[in-house]
């Protein structure tokens, strides 16, 4: 019997490791620069942590959980995502009493039983931020100018960012009832389970990925007048209305470009009034790349004091598949030199690149093969220089230089090599 991944996990090979360190390293740059600081927490949580900030009405809690007993009975649950697990830290280790405000990041493997396709996995990679203890809309700002900041160190341009508030929970009971109203003409038409969600929690009807359900809220199976939506913003309470008022003033100041979208309600139950998502059209249905928003009453909810808090969070697989079908260059790493050799000068060649890898990514050949399979093998590498090394060159303390883009070759001293190639890798990049 041969082994597989299991379904809905993927094997990140070299070559795609590389893709993803990139990002990676993109995105921990900028986080950096925020002044966020990053924090670890376990992959796996008492399944009661997820059932209460995610809400129990969530897809995430009915059907995605990988739920199981411990061999001590314990009832846990892989992290279907971050900030439950990072607000449960923040009160365990009382980070509320040591500083007015965390920002906090991190990056790492969640977990959802969902139907696996293109850009959507049962163990997907997210990075996130979490700013907790301000209410104010200057942290809801900072927090999506950091989200569009990781796009665009990433090489997306042009980001448009979608815009909602959730209100308050009150806000959102007289919403429901508002939705629960503008979809009853259509309520026989709609799945199982939008029917039963609209009884339950009428939000999560516009949540849905059934097909004919979404057919229906786009208008395009007559009985509804999309134009005729109710909308949060209608009946959000006067403090959620300021709120949102100010966070629109921050962007605009900021010039981050957004745009309002009335049906954005996201697929967990502890926002409050921000919410905000990134699509990307190339990802089909799978289509966000990202999202958040305010979740003031989260803490609370787990025991704390009343502690409001802001976040975000990056599906790093899919922004990745994106980045990837842009194509960027910029993100396949390959060895900076590939150092040939002959028979007689093989031990030397082990010897200088073990010199050269103190201050360059370096290899050479392995299999003691001829000088033109080296060659060969130092053009597919991609590396950017091949350095040669002949008998009488190296007899006279020398090697061959080859710069692989230009074509252009020289003698230059073997001592000082690393130096000259360091430079000489310099003056290409500032080109
Ligand atoms: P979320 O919208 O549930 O938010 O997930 C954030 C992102 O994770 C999605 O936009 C998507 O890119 C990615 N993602 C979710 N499920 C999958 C999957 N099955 N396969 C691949 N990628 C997936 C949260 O998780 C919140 N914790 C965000 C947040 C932080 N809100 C406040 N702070």
């Amino acid at each position: 019997m041969k082994h597989q991944a299991p379904r809905g996990t993927r094997d990140l090979l070299p070559g795609e490791v590389e893709r993803w360190q990139w990002a990676e390293d993109r995105a921990r740059g900028v986080l950096g620069r925020y002044g966020y600081r990053e924090i670890r927490t376990p992959m796996f949580e008492e399944y009661e942590l997820f059932a209460r900030t995610s809400g129990e009405s969530s897809d995430v809690v009915q059907k995605e959980m990988y739920r199981f007993k411990d061999l001590g009975d314990r009832d846990l649950a892989l992290r279907p995502e971050g900030t439950a697990g990072v607000c449960r830290a923040y009160l365990e280790h009382g980070l509320g009493g040591k500083g007015r405000i965390h920002r906090l990041w991190y990056m790492g493997a969640m977990f959802r039983y969902g139907r696996p396709q293109k850009g959507r996995y049962r163990q997907f990679s997210q990075i996130g931020a979490e700013v907790i203890g301000t209410a104010e809309p200057g942290a809801d700002v900072e927090m999506i100018a950091l989200f569009v900041d990781v796009f665009e160190a990433w090489g997306f341009g042009e980001l448009n960012v979608l815009l909602n508030s959730v209100g308050t929970p009150e806000s959102r009971r007289a919403y429901g009832d508002a939705l629960r109203g503008w979809l009853d003409p259509v309520a026989s038409r709609l799945s199982p389970d939008s029917q039963e969600r609209l009884v339950r929690n009428p939000l999560r009807v516009l949540d849905t990925k059934h097909p004919t359900d979404l057919a229906i809220l786009r208008g395009e199976e007559g009985g509804l007048e999309v134009a005729t939506m109710p909308r949060m913003l209608d009946v959000l309470d006067d403090e959620s209305r300021l709120h949102f008022d100010g966070v629109r003033r921050g962007l605009d100041a900021a010039g981050i470009r957004y745009e309002l979208d009335h049906g954005l309600v996201r697929g967990l139950d502890y926002y409050t009034r921000t919410a905000f998502e990134v699509h990307d059209r190339s990802l089909g249905a799978q289509s966000a790349l990202g999202g958040g928003g305010r979740y003031d009453g989260l803490i609370e909810a787990l025991g704390g004091p009343a502690t409001p808090g802001v976040g975000f969070s990056i599906g790093l697989d899919r922004a990745i598949l994106a980045i990837e079908e842009r194509g960027d260059a910029a993100m396949d790493s390959a060895p900076a030199v590939f150092v040939v050799s002959m028979d007689t000068t093989r031990d030397a060649a082990l010897a200088l690149v073990r010199t050269l890898r103190r201050s360059m990514p370096a290899i050479a050949d392995l299999e003691a093969r001829g000088f033109g399979a080296q060659m060969k093998a130092a053009g597919k590498s991609g590396a950017r220089f091949m350095v040669l090394l002949g008998e009488d060159e190296w007899q006279r303390g020398e090697v061959v230089v080859k710069d692989l883009a230009s074509g252009e070759q020289s003698n230059v001293p073997a001592s000082g090599l690393s130096d000259r190639l360091q430079a000489a890798a310099e003056t290409i990049h500032e080109r």
